[in-house]
C-alpha cells in the first residue's frame, strides 16, 4: 500500500470563492492546495465585465495568506446582453473563459443565457480569441426530470453548439452522468470535462441516508451508482479530456439546512485529499497527477505548476465548521475522518 504520494501542485479548474469576508476562508483553503483556480463569476451581481473581473481578482489576491502563491484565473458570466467588444477586452486582460449558465439552472443563474442563439456573435468572438467556454450542462425545462437534465442537455444544446462552433474550446463542467462522460470521451480535442470529488465519492443515496442530508445537495445533483462508476472510470482512465474541478460552492449553513436549501457542496478544505481517496479506492493513485495537475493546464494552453505537494495516508478529522463572514460554513465531511492528508 502506498503511504505517500508526491505530485505536481494541482489546479482547480472550477471553483466558487464568493466575495467579501468569505474570501478569508475560501481562498486560504484553496491556496493551501492548488496553484491556480478557475474562479466562477456567479456573484450577486454576476461578474460580467473585464473591469469587474479584475477588481474581483484583486480582492482574491489580497486574501491569499502570506507565504502561499495562488493565481486566480478569471472568467466572465455570459448573459444575453454581453457586448461582443467585451471579449477582446477580456482577452487582453488575461481572462481565460466565459461561463454559460442556462438561465435558472443553478445558484445565482437568473442572469444566465435564455437562448444560445442570442450569444452566437459572442461565441464566435470567443472562438477567434481562444477564450474557453465553460458550460453548466443542464436543461432548465421543468418538464425534464432533474436526474435527466444533463443527458438531455447533450442532445438539445451541446451537440448543436459543437456543430455551430467546431473550433471553440468547451469545458463541460462538473459532469455527473455516464452519458456526459461518454460524450466527452468520444468528442474531439476541443471538448473536455471537469469532475468533482463528491461526484466521484458519492451517489444519490448520500442525499437520503438516515434522513435528508442537505450538505450533499449540489447541482447537477448526485446521480445513481452506475453514473458514479462511469465518472471514476473517466477520471482514472488517463485521458487528457478529464481534469479536476472541485465545484466547491460554499453557502451559509443556515441556508443549506433550510426548507429550500441552497445547492452547493463545500469541499475546498479537503479537496485534493478527497480526490486521493477516490483514486485510491479505484486503485489508480498513479493517475491522480495527470488528472489533477497536467490535463487541465494542457487544455488551457498553460504550463503545469512548478512546485509539488505530498499526500500521506494518515487519518485526520475534518473540522465541523469554518467562519464564513458572519455566518457558519459546514463543509462536506464535517467532523468526519478522512484517510488522506496533505503534508505541511
Ligand atoms: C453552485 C453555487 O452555489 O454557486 N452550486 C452548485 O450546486 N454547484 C453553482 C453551480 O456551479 O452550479
Ligand atoms: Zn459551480
Amino acid at each position: 500500500m502506498t503511504g505517500a504520494l508526491t505530485i505536481r501542485r494541482p489546479d482547480d479548474w472550477h471553483l466558487h470563492l464568493r466575495d467579501g469576508a468569505a474570501l478569508a476562508t475560501t481562498v486560504a483553503h484553496s491556496a493551501a492546495r492548488f496553484g491556480r483556480a478557475i474562479v466562477m463569476p456567479n456573484l450577486r451581481p454576476p461578474v460580467t465585465t473585464t473591469a469587474q473581473a479584475l477588481d474581483y481578482k484583486a480582492r482574491i489576491l489580497a486574501a491569499v495568506p502570506p507565504g502561499l502563491a495562488f493565481e486566480p484565473l478569471m472568467t466572465l458570466y455570459l448573459t444575453d446582453n454581453l457586448p461582443v467588444a467585451e471579449i477582446a477586452r477580456a482577452k487582453a486582460a488575461g481572462i481565460v473563459a466565459c461561463k454559460l449558465y442556462p438561465a435558472g439552472a443553478t445558484t445565482n443563474s437568473d442572469a444566465g443565457v435564455t437562448d444560445l442563439r442570442k450569444v452566437e456573435p459572442v461565441l464566435e468572438a470567443m472562438q477567434r480569441a481562444g477564450l474557453r467556454l465553460l458550460v453548466h450542462g443542464e436543461v432548465t425545462d421543468p418538464a425534464v426530470d432533474i436526474f435527466d437534465r444533463e443527458a438531455v442537455f447533450i442532445e438539445r444544446q451541446m451537440i448543436p453548439l459543437r456543430q455551430r462552433f467546431p473550433e471553440l474550446k468547451i469545458v463541460f463542467e462538473h459532469i455527473t452522468t455516464r452519458e456526459a462522460a461518454q460524450y466527452v470521451a468520444g468528442s474531439d480535442a476541443h471538448t473536455a470535462a471537469t469532475i468533482t470529488a463528491h461526484h466521484l465519492l458519492y451517489n444519490r443515496n448520500a442525499l437520503f441516508t438516515g434522513g435528508l442530508r442537505p450538505h450533499y445537495y449540489c447541482l447537477p445533483v448526485l446521480k445513481r451508482e452506475a453514473h458514479r462508476q462511469a465518472l471514476v472510470h473517466a477520471a482514472t482512465g488517463g485521458s487528457p479530456k478529464f481534469f479536476l474541478g472541485t465545484d466547491s460552492a460554499p453557502h451559509p449553513a443556515q441556508l443549506k439546512e433550510h426548507a429550500s436549501g441552497c445547492a452547493g457542496c463545500y469541499t475546498a478544505h479537503a479537496a485534493i485529499e478527497m480526490y486521493a481517496e477516490a483514486f485510491d479506492a479505484a486503485g489508480a493513485l498513479d493517475k491522480l497527477e495527470g488528472f489533477a495537475s497536467l490535463h487541465g493546464p494542457a487544455f488551457y494552453g498553460l504550463a503545469p505548476n512548478a512546485g509539488s505537494i505530498t499526500l500521506r495516508r494518515e487519518p485526520w478529522t475534518a473540522p465541523g465548521h469554518f467562519a464564513f463572514g458572519d455566518a457558519e460554513l459546514k463543509p462536506l465531511r464535517a467532523g468526519e475522518t478522512l484517510p488522506w492528508r496533505i503534508a505541511e
